[in-house]
């Protein structure tokens, strides 16, 4: 186990009574918990900031009937195809594709491959949830 420091935080009391809310909705334990969660989120934000290697997934929702759209899906997958771990694909219904992609490799070509997927006509939706390679993280 790593490592522990206690140190105290003032903060304006109803700040505190809404932090407290929210994680009671969250269902931490305690607040030391849930800070430790904020602060590993705001640096894997600084991970993708930076360009760092890291993990994500990206999520699409379309019709496959669209004229195209299949193609150019695959296209821009093989143009990409060096950040692509793995690929689900499931048909939702006789119309709609869910489609999850996992992507591991310099954030910014995650982020450029997520940006051009959503924009391809046709896609109902996307999403790029941002992840960690978990090395720089406790
Ligand atoms: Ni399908």
């Amino acid at each position: 186990m790593s490592h522990l420091v206690r140190f105290s935080v003032s903060l304006e009391k109803e700040l505190l009574r809404r932090f407290d809310y929210r994680i009671n909705e969250q269902r931490y334990k305690n607040r030391s918990e849930a800070l430790r969660d904020l602060i590993r989120e705001d640096l894997v934000v600084e991970e993708w900031q930076k360009n760092e290697k890291v993990a994500g997934t990206i999520t699409l929702v379309y019709d496959h009937h669209k004229r195209g759209l299949v193609q150019k899906l695959t296209a821009l997958q093989h143009e990409y195809h060096n950040i692509i771990i793995s690929t689900q694909h499931i048909h939702l219904d006789h119309d709609n594709c869910l489609e999850v992609i996992i992507v591991h490799g310099k954030a910014h070509f995650l982020d450029q491959l997520a940006s051009k997927l959503k924009a391809v006509k046709g896609v109902k939706y996307g999403n790029l949830a941002m992840a960690t390679s978990g090395k720089e993280l406790v």
